[in-house]
């Protein structure tokens, strides 16, 4: 089990470029499968998120070369020799195989996948994408912890989703794309992994309308063809370096950045006294050091990200005054609050709420990182405490970022994986 040790750190400085999207590549590599040509997927983070999907399709007959030198992976599901994807070592490791369900019933009409496991910010139901794929056709049942789903046809169909979930408006897409006729989805998700994911689908000649709006409308084609395609920055590593920059009064340039992806960290690292300079691709973020406390709320997109929320909360653990951190997305996004406190943080959770009374200084601790976000917010409370941090089983933090300790190293961190 790989563990990271961090000392207090003195301010970051430099520039660090951010990678691709881990959470916009993962849908599209379950989207190249839709054709039988090539797909060149540019800038793919090299996360074991991403070789877990790579593996699941590998199993399955695809063919997949991945150029990671050159962050190039190069998709051919020329010939699926497998609808089954219930290869334990591997169905159960990533959540995102759900989103075979959607391409695989495009393909081949039918898949059987294991159900993926909840996590520890919680039980993370699949109920509206199985309410999609069944309104487009698709019988799925779920039994022995598999899901068995068999379309003899996709036919368009209107889908409401009771909330704007991001996996479900994704697969519904992935299905509706050659169904027949026209699809409708309300209440879609608009965050900006979607907007890529419906780029790359029309790039394949997908007929796709307002994605990124919460109504998404897709006109079934028959055939969809291969392309090359980019994926966009990883919106939630840019702001957890601006967070880095901030708790370690620091001032660090953030290179590979869409701005719009990351309005509500500016907007509350602002409210927090730490200036941000956003100019096209780059964000320079520099803090004196004094955080004012702040309360944010996690909503959909284009609200503050649930992702953000633990990184936020160890910026809030030394901020001057109270802060209230509200999670309205998940039901337990709060395991990294006891490791905060066990290195001196004030904070109380009631419900969905947690109430944080800044301190002057955390110390270091021997903290366990149990989810991704939870996993860093602990990295970037080591970078200000006084005395050493270990963080135990740091797979989680590699699943969602890239080269952590090389990044954070350049940056002039005191960190080191053992
Ligand atoms: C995506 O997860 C992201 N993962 C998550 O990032 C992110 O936190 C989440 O969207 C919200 O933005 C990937 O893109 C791979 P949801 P997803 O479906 O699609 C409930 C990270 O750290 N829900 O929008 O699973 C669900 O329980 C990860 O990078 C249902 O009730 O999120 C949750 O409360 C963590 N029924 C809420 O909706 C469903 O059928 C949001 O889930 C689906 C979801």
């Amino acid at each position: 089990m790989n563990k990271l040790e961090i000392m207090k750190s003195s301010k970051l400085r430099g520039n660090v470029k951010i990678s691709g999207s881990k959470n916009a590549v993962l849908p599209i590599i379950a989207a190249s499968i839709l054709t039988n040509e090539h797909c060149f997927i540019e800038d793919v983070p090299d996360l074991t998120d991403v070789k877990n999907m790579k593996d699941i399709l590998v199993n399955i007959g695809v063919e997949v070369d991945w150029d990671k030198k050159n962050k190039l992976l190069d998709v051919r599901a020329d010939d699926i020799k497998s609808t089954d994807m219930t290869c334990e070592d591997i169905g159960q490791k990533i959540r995102a195989s759900v989103l075979m369900l959607g391409p695989m019933l495009s393909r081949k009409g039918k898949t059987k996948i294991c159900m993926p496991g909840g996590c520890v910010i919680g039980n993370r139901p699949i109920d509206l994408h199985i309410k999609g794929l069944t309104a487009l056709g698709a019988h799925i049942s779920m039994e022995h912890g598999y899901i068995e789903a068999i379309a003899k046809k996709l036919i368009g169909a209107k889908i409401y989703l009771d909330f704007p979930s991001v996996g479900a408006t994704e697969n519904i897409m992935m299905a509706a794309v050659m169904a027949e006729g026209k699809t409708t989805i309300e209440n879609a998700a608009i965050e900006p992994e979607i907007v890529d994911l419906a780029n790359f689908l029309l790039k394949m000649g997908a007929d796709i309308k307002g994605a990124g709006t919460d109504t998404i409308i897709i006109e079934g084609v028959s055939k969809l063809h291969g392309v090359r395609h980019e994926i966009i920055p990883d919106r939630m590593e840019a702001s957890t370096f601006m967070i880095a920059a901030a708790i370690t009064g620091g001032d660090l340039t953030i290179e590979n950045i869409i701005l719009d992806h990351v309005n509500p960290i500016i907007a509350k690292l602002e409210e927090s006294n730490v200036t941000v300079e956003a100019n096209d691709d780059r964000i320079r973020v520099k803090s004196n050091g004094i955080i004012k406390a702040v309360d944010i709320t996690t909503l959909p997109f284009p609200g503050f990200p649930t992702d953000m929320q633990a990184p936020f909360m160890a910026l809030m653990s030394i901020a001057e005054g109270t802060s209230v951190i509200v999670e309205t997305i998940f039901e337990n996004r709060f395991m990294h609050v006891g490791e905060l406190i066990k290195m001196g943080a004030n904070a109380k959770v009631e419900g969905r709420s947690c109430v944080i009374v800044g301190v002057n200084e955390l110390m270091g601790a021997n903290v366990y990182a149990s989810d991704l976000r939870g996993g860093i917010a602990l990295l970037l409370a080591g970078l200000c405490a006084e005395g050493k941090t270990v963080i135990n089983d740091i797979k989680y933090i590699e699943r969602g970022y890239e080269d952590v300790v090389e990044k954070f190293l350049s940056i002039g961190a005191n960190i080191k994986k053992y």
